[in-house]
């Protein structure tokens, strides 16, 4: 038997285990679209805050959340409309639909049957504004956050009292009718973003744009991604989007495949100023800066994109470990594979698990107060069901970094013992210095 892909490993895992469930699954489900579980919006919350915390909060970046509706008029001026879309083709045969450019062969890859010609599609869905049908107006789902960014452009910068260079960053859904999605949550038609436009003079930009590919790729690895499982992929000029003069991916060894095992993780791309000029003529509206000598100018724009799901879903698979004959010496009825999620402490969506060694009442009563001393601080699981091995493993499957256990000596000494899900080394540790101890671990953001 073909021995189970990780990645497959990975997704059974976040559905058993409440990170990841398939949209509407009791109707049979919803090609592409995914829910969040308990763990799952935990984790994503974590990535989105660690993001947030990184580009916001240290930087000249300021923060926005526009609406995912917008004027129809931004995808024309944004070249949405006339350029955003996928080569598609359809099997006469089966009826199945393929982008061309993904397909080796010229005959369909699930019946070899005949492919239609080749035609453009948008990837833009459509909805209508209005109650009234004869007066509804057709808009979209927004593709792309960034658009959002550019129309407050001047809004913020006279907000608050910028002056170029500055960013804006913005996490939101986005939207796109993609031909084939694929992979769990890494290509799918409802997702979310992390972008941050950076608004810069001309000459300055190529030097930005080098910057922000080095930044983000440090972000990675400050959570952990191993440096080899990361590289940078310049895009030739025949493979640009529409409003890239020049673009650069960090992309991480998902391995769907053997031939192509590097995706796209995060796009960075050099904007140019086609944006904010599209929108000041389509607007009829100045979007040009005054510098100190009194010249206007169209600020250019460095931008970072990344996935929020598809970020999540690198996580999952780097954290991902299979430990075969396993590694506890608790118990031996539980010596076959282990599974530990080796999350950075700070993405991890159960910080601490309480487990008292008895489900009596002197353990648990001692257990369930150190629960209500921490849990104004930390996302803690109580549980006092099952053997302890089981508890262990249950923690270590989704990547809750310390585990703490009230014995019968801790009625006496007034001690846990902690356990880390690493090097699964315990110590000792008096109740009252609790607080101190997960301090010092910085397993919060
Ligand atoms: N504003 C620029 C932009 O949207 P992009 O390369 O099309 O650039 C940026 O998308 C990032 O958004 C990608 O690197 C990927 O992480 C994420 N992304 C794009 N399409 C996606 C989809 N269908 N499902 C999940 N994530 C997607």
């Amino acid at each position: 038997m073909e021995q189970e892909r990780k990645f497959d490993k990975v997704i059974k895992l976040a559905k058993s285990r409440g990170f990841i469930f398939p949209s509407s699954e009791i109707y049979g489900g919803l090609n592409s679209i995914h829910d969040y579980g308990p763990l799952g919006i935990e984790l994503k919350n974590n990535i989105k805050k660690a993001w947030w915390q990184f580009m916001v909060s240290q930087r000249d970046i300021v923060g926005l959340d526009s609406a995912i509706l917008m004027h129809p008029k931004v995808w024309e001026a944004s070249g949405h409309l006339k350029g955003f879309h996928d080569p598609l083709v359809d099997c006469q045969k089966c009826k199945s639909r393929w982008r061309a450019d993904h397909l080796e062969k010229k005959e369909c890859p699930a019946c070899g049957g005949q492919l239609t010609k080749e035609r453009n599609f948008n990837l833009m869905f459509k909805t209508s504004l209005g109650a009234v049908v004869e007066e509804a107006q057709d808009i979209y789902l927004r593709p792309e956050t960034a658009q959002g960014i550019y129309l407050n452009f001047l809004n913020v910068k006279e907000s608050m009292r910028l002056k170029v260079p500055f960013g804006i960053a913005q996490i939101g859904k986005a939207f796109r009718n993609e031909i084939t999605p694929a992979n769990s949550i890494f290509r799918m038609r409802e997702f979310e973003q992390m972008e941050m436009q950076y608004f810069v003079e001309e000459k300055k930009a190529p030097k930005v744009f080098k910057k922000w590919q080095k930044l983000r790729k440090e972000w990675y690895l400050d959570l952990g991604v191993k440096k080899k499982n990361l590289k940078f992929y310049k895009h030739g000029q025949d493979e640009l989007a529409h409003y890239a003069q020049e673009a650069v991916d960090i992309e991480y060894n998902f391995n769907f495949s053997e031939e192509e095992p590097f995706k796209e993780l995060e796009g960075i791309h050099n904007r140019g100023n086609y944006d904010l000029k599209q929108h000041q003529e389509f607007s009829k509206q100045k979007l040009a800066v005054k510098e100190l000598n009194g010249v206007e100018y169209i600020p250019h724009i460095i931008e970072t994109s990344g996935g929020v799901d598809r970020v999540l879903l690198m996580f999952l698979i780097e954290a991902y470990q299979e430990i075969v004959g396993g590694r506890s010496t608790t118990t031996k009825s539980i010596k076959e594979k282990e599974v530990v999620l080796r999350l950075d402490p700070r993405l991890a969506p159960i910080k601490i698990a309480i487990l008292p060694l008895s489900k009596k009442e002197p353990l648990t009563k001692k257990g369930l107060e150190i629960y209500d001393s921490l849990v104004q601080d930390y996302r803690i699981q109580y549980d006092q069901r099952g053997s302890i091995g089981k508890r262990y493993r249950r923690q270590d499957e989704i990547g809750t970094p310390y585990c703490l256990t009230v014995d019968f000596e801790s009625l006496e000494d007034e001690q846990v013992t902690i356990r880390e899900r690493d090097s699964m080394e315990q110590e000792r540790i008096k109740i009252g210095d609790l607080k101190d101890y997960f301090e010092d671990k910085k397993i919060k953001i």
